[in-house]
C-alpha cells in the first residue's frame, strides 16, 4: 500500500450491494470545502443496484464484479483498485463477506457501517431482531473490516432510542438518517489518523 501523506486526497473505492443512499452521501462530503477524500470508483456486485446512478451524475468509475467466483471476483476488483490507486475502501451495504486474503492486502484500510450497536446483532435482519428482543436502543456502528463478520474495531456509534410501538421499518428509516451522519465524521476521524 502506498504511503498516505501530505495533504493530498485520498482516493477512495465505495462497495454497494444495493440503493446506495450512503454512497451518494459520502459524495455529497467529498465535495465540501476541505475534505480530504475523493471517490474515484465504485464497485458493486449487483448491476441492478440503484446507486449505481450516483456514479453516472457525478462521473465516477464504476465496476460491476460477478461474483459467482469469488476468487476470480476479489482479484477483479484488486486490479480496479490498482488501476484507479485506491488507498481506502469504504463498504457502504456491500452484501458479500471479504475474504482474508483481500483484507490483509488493505490492512485497517476498509471500513464498514453496520446498523446496529455492535456487538450486538451482527449480520442481517438487525431490525428485527431489535424489535423481537425489545430491545430499548438501537443504533449504527462505522468499524474496520476484520477477517471476522462485523467484528473489527470500532471507529464510531451513535445510539438511538427505540420506542415500543416501533417496527423493523421504522428503525431503519430512522437509524439510516443517522447513518449518513455517521459515516462521514468517522470517515473524517480515520482520514486525520491517516
Ligand atoms: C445500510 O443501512 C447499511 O448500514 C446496511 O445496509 C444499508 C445500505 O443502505 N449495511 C449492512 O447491513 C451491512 N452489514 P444504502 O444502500 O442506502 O447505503
Amino acid at each position: 500500500m502506498p504511503k498516505l501523506i501530505g495533504t493530498k486526497k485520498i482516493n477512495i473505492a465505495v462497495f454497494i450491494s444495493g440503493k446506495g443512499s450512503n454512497f451518494k452521501n459520502l459524495i455529497k462530503h467529498s465535495f465540501k470545502k476541505n475534505s480530504k477524500f475523493r471517490i474515484s470508483l465504485v464497485i458493486s456486485n449487483n448491476s441492478k443496484a440503484k446507486g449505481l446512478n450516483y456514479a453516472k451524475k457525478h462521473n465516477i468509475s464504476k465496476k460491476i464484479i460477478n461474483y459467482e467466483n469469488i476468487k476470480k471476483a476479489e482479484k477483479n476488483i484488486l486490479k480496479e483498485l490498482k488501476k484507479s490507486k485506491i488507498e481506502l475502501i469504504c463498504l457502504a451495504g456491500f452484501m458479500r463477506i471479504l475474504s482474508n486474503n483481500f483484507i490483509k492486502k488493505f490492512k485497517k484500510k476498509i471500513l464498514n457501517i453496520h446498523p446496529s450497536l455492535l456487538p450486538k446483532y451482527k449480520g442481517l435482519d438487525t431490525h428485527q431482531k431489535v424489535v423481537d428482543n425489545k430491545e430499548k436502543y438501537s443504533g449504527c456502528t462505522v468499524h474496520y473490516v476484520s477477517s471476522k463478520l462485523d467484528s473489527g474495531k470500532i471507529i464510531m456509534q451513535k445510539k438511538i432510542k427505540v420506542f415500543r410501538n416501533d417496527t423493523s421499518d421504522k428503525i431503519a428509516k430512522r437509524i439510516l438518517k443517522q447513518e449518513h451522519l455517521l459515516y462521514p465524521k468517522a470517515l473524517k476521524k480515520v482520514l486525520i489518523s491517516l
